[in-house]
C-alpha cells in the first residue's frame, strides 16, 4: 500500500482528482468505481471544477456506485443515487446511460449478477474509490466471519448506523442495503482509499498493520497490488 498523508481533505480532494483526471485523459472511455459519504466531496468538489474549466471530459466514462440502502426509494434524499447526482452526475457531462448503481429494492441475488454482469461487460474496474467506515468497513462490507464476492445484502451494524443515522430526518434510517462484495471491490485495477478524522484512526491502524481478517474488511487491502491510501494528520494518528 502507498500511504499519503496530508495537511486536510482539501489537499486530499485535490490529489484524488488529479489521480482520477489522469487516468480519463489516458483512457477517456475508463471505468471508474465510486463511493458516497463525507470523504470522497472534496474529491467531487475538484472533479466539477476541472470539468467546469474544460480540463476533463466525462462523456465516454463509466462509473458504478458501491452501494445503495434498501427500502429507500431511489430519489429519496437520503439514497445514494441523490447523494451521486447532486454531488457529481448534475455537474458533470457523464452520459447517465453510463452510470451503473446498485437498486436497492429489487431481489439482491438477481441484482448482484446483474451488477456482476454490467461490471465485466465495462472491462472491469479501473480505479475505485472506497471510504472506510469506523469499524474497519468498505462499501458497507461490515466485520464478519468471512469475505464476500459479488454484491449482496447485509444488516448493517449499530456502528454503522450511529454514524450514518445524523444523516435522516423524516423516515428512519434503514437497517439493510445491497453493496458490492469485497471480491468485487478486490477486482478492480487500482483502489484509491480516503480516510479523514481521529475517528477513522483505529480502523485505518487495523488496516494497515492488523492482519487480514475480515473482523477488519478494509484489511483485506493488504494483499491488492495496487491500492493508495490517502490520509489527513488525524486519522494517521496511530500509525
Ligand atoms: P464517510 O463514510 O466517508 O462518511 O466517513 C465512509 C464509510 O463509512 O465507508
Amino acid at each position: 500500500m502507498k500511504i499519503n498523508i496530508l495537511d486536510n481533505d482539501a489537499a486530499i480532494g485535490e490529489a484524488v482528482c488529479k489521480i482520477i483526471c489522469d487516468e480519463i485523459k489516458s483512457k477517456p472511455g475508463c471505468v471508474l468505481g465510486l463511493a458516497t459519504g463525507a470523504s470522497p466531496v472534496p474529491t467531487y468538489k475538484k472533479l466539477v471544477e476541472a470539468y467546469s474549466k474544460g480540463e476533463v471530459s466525462f462523456k465516454d466514462v463509466s462509473t458504478f456506485n458501491l452501494d445503495e440502502y434498501c427500502d429507500l426509494p431511489k430519489d429519496h434524499k437520503n439514497s445514494y443515487f441523490t447523494f451521486m447526482r447532486e454531488n457529481l452526475f448534475s455537474k458533470i457531462d457523464i452520459d447517465m446511460n453510463n452510470v451503473g448503481f446498485l437498486d436497492g429494492n429489487a431481489n439482491a441475488d438477481s441484482e448482484s449478477e446483474r451488477y456482476a454482469a454490467a461490471i465485466e461487460a465495462k472491462g472491469g474496474i479501473d480505479i475505485q474509490l472506497l471510504g472506510i467506515g469506523r469499524n474497519g468497513h468498505i462499501a458497507f462490507n461490515e466485520p464478519s466471519d468471512s469475505f464476500t464476492d459479488e454484491a449482496w445484502k447485509v444488516t448493517l451494524t449499530q456502528s454503522t448506523i450511529d454514524a450514518n443515522s445524523v444523516y435522516f430526518d423524516d423516515v428512519p434510517m434503514p437497517h439493510h442495503a445491497i453493496t458490492m462484495g469485497i471480491g468485487s471491490i478486490m477486482r478492480a485495477k487500482k483502489i484509491i482509499l480516503i480516510a479523514t478524522g481521529a475517528s477513522k484512526a483505529q480502523a485505518v491502524r487495523d488496516m494497515i498493520n492488523g492482519p487480514v481478517t475480515p473482523q477488519c474488511p478494509a484489511s483485506v487491502l493488504q494483499q491488492h497490488k495496487d491500492v493508495t491510501v490517502f490520509l489527513d494528520r488525524a486519522a494517521a494518528a496511530l500509525l
